[in-house]
């Protein structure tokens, strides 16, 4: 019989070919204005016999840029382009949705607009690097958000959203992890603000509320992922008490109603196992809606997390860069094709569209 892990789900109005995602994956390969490369279109059209694929982090607006050549989803010319990536996708018979993302401080005075400081919850510099196109480079300082300048934060993933179904998105998911922006006023090694965004859990969480609802308002609950990393420190971003946090904020996103949420268990790309511990299977206890499992787990864990009732969708990222049929393989249990990660950022179709799939 079929696992249940290749087979059908409904997720919304959706219905997905299988339950195994591709995760968001930055490949910094943007043309001038930031549009997403034709090429892109063949990228992901490629990878389409995932269940979902949740495209790459696109910045909600200039400011929003951490990182040389992302693609972004504020201007006409960027929906333009995403909109034939969307097509190639739909037309191989496969979902997309787009993730949308904002880094907060995690970016470069050299990247934003007029040389502007990176902005942030409070004007604490990360411990950690971007990519600038000749290698890593140290994040700049970056300014505390004023209050009043709050709710532009939220428009711009409201418009974001906005312009992801306008360039034929499935959905969109909000990207709160990865100590990125809503990740920084989250936790509170990055965020000292005395205000009503930083202090206690409540506050801290109120970003993430705030853009969940506006998101789901535009564009309906059954379009809208969000994406939590509970376990720092990815980009210096770490929570003193990460189990309380994070069952409040997957409480407010359950208020909200997004269709899923999308779980990194551990750290990022490196481990499942932290110090402190999060349990997970208490926030995915909290969750009525669709809860998608990631992070370093390979096809036998991800059947097993599907019939242990411990995930709904299981995500790979590394994986799907070098294995367009993924699935396929999975499936099979054949061999997966290792990883080049000197073609990981920037570059052409070398490590991008290459890869082959199994004859
Ligand atoms: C090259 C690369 C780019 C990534 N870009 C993103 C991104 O844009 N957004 C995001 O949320 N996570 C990003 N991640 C994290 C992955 O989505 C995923 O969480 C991580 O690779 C762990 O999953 P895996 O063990 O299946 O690879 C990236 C990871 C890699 C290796």
């Amino acid at each position: 019989m079929t696992h249940p892990l290749f087979q059908k789900f409904r997720l919304g109005q959706l219905e997905l070919a299988n339950r195994v995602v591709m995760a968001p994956l930055t490949r910094n390969r943007a043309e001038p204005g930031n549009v997403a490369a034709r090429m892109t279109a063949e990228y992901y059209a490629q990878r389409a016999s995932a269940g979902l694929i949740v495209a790459e982090g696109s910045q909600v607006s200039p400011m929003g840029q951490g990182y040389l050549a992302t693609p972004g989803i504020h201007s006409p010319e960027q929906v333009a382009a995403w909109k034939v990536v969307t097509d190639a996708v739909h037309q191989a018979g496969g979902r997309i949705f787009l993730q949308l993302w904002h880094v907060g401080r995690v970016s470069h005075t050299s990247l934003l607009p007029g040389g502007a400081a990176p902005l942030a919850p409070s004007a604490v510099t990360a411990n950690t690097k971007t990519y600038l196109g000749q290698g890593f480079e140290a994040v700049s300082t970056p300014r505390a958000l004023e209050l009043s300048e709050i709710p532009g934060i939220v428009d711009d993933f409201r418009k974001g959203a906005a312009n992801a179904r306008a360039a034929g998105f499935d959905g969109v998911e909000i990207h709160a992890a990865n100590g990125y922006l809503i990740d920084q006023f989250m936790k509170d090694g990055a965020n000292k603000r005395d205000d009503a965004y930083g202090g206690s859990i409540d506050n801290r969480t109120r970003l993430l509320a705030e853009v969940a609802s506006a998101v789901c308002a535009e564009i309906g609950r059954d379009r809208v992922g969000v994406r939590l990393s509970p376990a720092g420190p990815i980009n210096d971003c770490a929570d003193s008490a990460p189990q309380a946090l994070f069952e409040l904020a997957v409480d407010k996103l359950e208020a909200v109603g997004p269709v899923y949420i999308h779980m990194i268990e551990g750290i990022t790309g490196q481990t499942r196992t932290t110090d402190p511990a999060v349990d997970f299977a208490a926030l995915k206890k909290r969750y009525s809606g669709v809860y998608m499992a990631n992070n370093c787990l390979d096809g036998e864990a991800a059947q097993v997390a599907i019939t242990d009732g411990r995930a709904d969708l299981v995500s790979f990222g590394r994986a799907f860069i070098s294995n367009p049929d993924l699935v396929r393989r999975l499936q099979s249990g054949a061999e997966l094709a290792p990883l080049n990660r000197e073609t990981l950022y920037g570059g052409g179709a070398q490590g991008y569209t290459d890869y082959p799939v199994l004859p």
